[in-house]
């Protein structure tokens, strides 16, 4: 049996790689305008930086990619990014050195699902984690980051939604009043509902299943129960991103599908046509309790991720170029055997001088070499001719204008150095 990919996996093929550079460049660009620092933090921890009693949400009870080592050590491959962070965090005592401490993160993470377009087991995340305060002014910077970051890409159909989820005790009144509407209707919701009634009624709202269920449309919002601080709390954080004029909408009972978000909660969402059912890009909100959770002093953070797959399928739909395909510079044509080694020291000479160069390593005949530089985008083919060897010059020719000139062998250099400076 052929050997495949694992399902829900991808390659990133050489043809497509500098489209990820780039993107990959970009953040940490713009990142850095934010004064952002990168993280690296292992793909693999102790299951119980994720496992954690208070995560109840589908994507830590279903879908965490679990094992034991030789050792018997219980490990998990990374689900997402903040709890990683933050036990790094708490392990480095961060919070000793830093006030507040904004770092990200670009890498892959693993959860077991249905793969399907723009959803797969291995993906990239890109995320963001501000850890230190709770101050209103940052939770409207990580909203006015995400959706700079898009803009910044060059992407137009994209809306930003955000909801509060308040403080401790207002997500508590918010479950109490979601087990109360939704208890007359159990039985017409499904199982995984039904229990979800009982041990998290938050997650009912993000259900797949009962998503069309009528006593959906009719649930509590989150605004009807927040208490006065948790009110003001997200009033500010509205005012500074109108002052910054970022438009977004309010989406009510947007409650994120992660159960460790307390008061500002925050999706950026695709409005493309055609984009297909998985058009959230990204997302993120503030989390109170995980740092302590972890070992940590009381403090709070707040962050965000985007998918990287997305985020590429997003600019393809929308037309939009962040990288030119990587071509070459110049490409040598050998007619003789002999020449061979020419060529090569050729090559490293032009390298030298910061010149994208390649040859033909398979022996091809003179067609097929011109054949392979046409391919490979070619702006001068250097062509080392039988004739032109024996009086010391080859034959150099822009492959756009087609205009051919020979240039002596110890000119080469220059000559491709002067030409290509002056195309740019
Ligand atoms: P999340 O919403 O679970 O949040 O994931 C963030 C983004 O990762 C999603 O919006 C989506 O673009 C992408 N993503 C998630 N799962 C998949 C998948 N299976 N295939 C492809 N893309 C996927 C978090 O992960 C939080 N850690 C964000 C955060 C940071 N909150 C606070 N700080």
């Amino acid at each position: 049996m052929a050997i495949h990919r694992v399902k829900g996996t991808y390659d990133v093929l050489p043809g497509e790689s500098y489209l990820w550079q780039a993107l990959e460049n970009k953040i940490r660009t713009i990142l850095g305008l934010y004064n952002m620092r990168e993280i690296r933090t292992p793909i693999i921890e102790y299951s119980e930086v994720f496992h954690r009693q208070t995560e109840l949400s589908d994507m830590v009870t279903k879908e965490t990619y679990d094992f034991d080592d030789r050792g018997e050590r219980r490990l998990t491959l990374r689900p997402e990014g903040t709890a990683g962070v933050i036990r790094s965090y708490v392990e480095h005592k961060m919070y000793a050195s830093q006030e507040l401490e904004k770092v990200y993160y670009i890498g892959p993470h693993f959860r077991y699902e249905r793969p399907q377009k723009g959803r797969y087991r291995e993906f990239y995340q890109f995320g963001v984690e501000a850890i230190g305060a709770l101050d209103p002014a940052l939770d409207a910077e990580m909203i006015i980051l995400s959706y700079d970051f898009i803009k910044r890409l060059g992407l137009k159909g994209v809306r930003v939604r955000l909801n509060t989820l308040g403080d401790e005790s207002s997500r508590t009144a918010y479950q109490e009043a979601l087990k109360t509407h939704f208890t007359p209707h159990q039985d017409t919701m499904c199982e995984d509902c039904r229990q979800r009634l009982v041990k998290n009624p938050l997650r009912i709202l993000d259900c797949k299943v009962d998503a069309k269920h009528p006593a959906m449309t009719s649930a509590p919002k989150t605004i009807d129960v927040l208490n006065d601080d948790s009110k003001a709390y997200f009033k500010q954080v509205l005012d500074h991103l109108n002052a910054a004029k970022i438009s977004y909408e309010i989406a009510h009972k947007m409650v994120r599908g992660l159960d460790y978000y307390s008061h500002t909660v925050f999706e950026i969402e695709a409005d493309i046509e055609g984009f297909g059912a998985q058009n959230v890009l990204g997302g993120g909100g503030r989390y109170q309790q995980m740092v302590a959770e972890l070992g940590g002093p009381d403090l709070g953070g707040i962050g965000f991720a985007f998918g990287m797959e997305r985020l590429l399928m997003a600019l393809e739909a929308e037309h939009v170029t962040i990288a030119d395909i990587q071509t070459v510079d110049v490409f040598v044509i050998v007619f003789k055997e002999a020449d061979r080694t020419l060529a090569t020291k050729l090559l490293y000479e032009l390298r030298g001088a910061d010149l994208v160069c390649d040859m033909n390593y398979t022996k091809k005949a003179f067609k097929g070499q011109l054949k392979q530089a046409l391919k490979l985008g070619a702006k001068y083919l250097v062509i080392l001719g039988e004739d032109e060897m024996s009086r010391g010059v080859v034959s150099i020719k822009n492959t756009k204008t087609e205009v051919q000139e020979e240039v002596l062998l110890k000119q080469v250099k220059r000559y491709l150095v002067d030409h290509l400076g002056a195309e740019q």
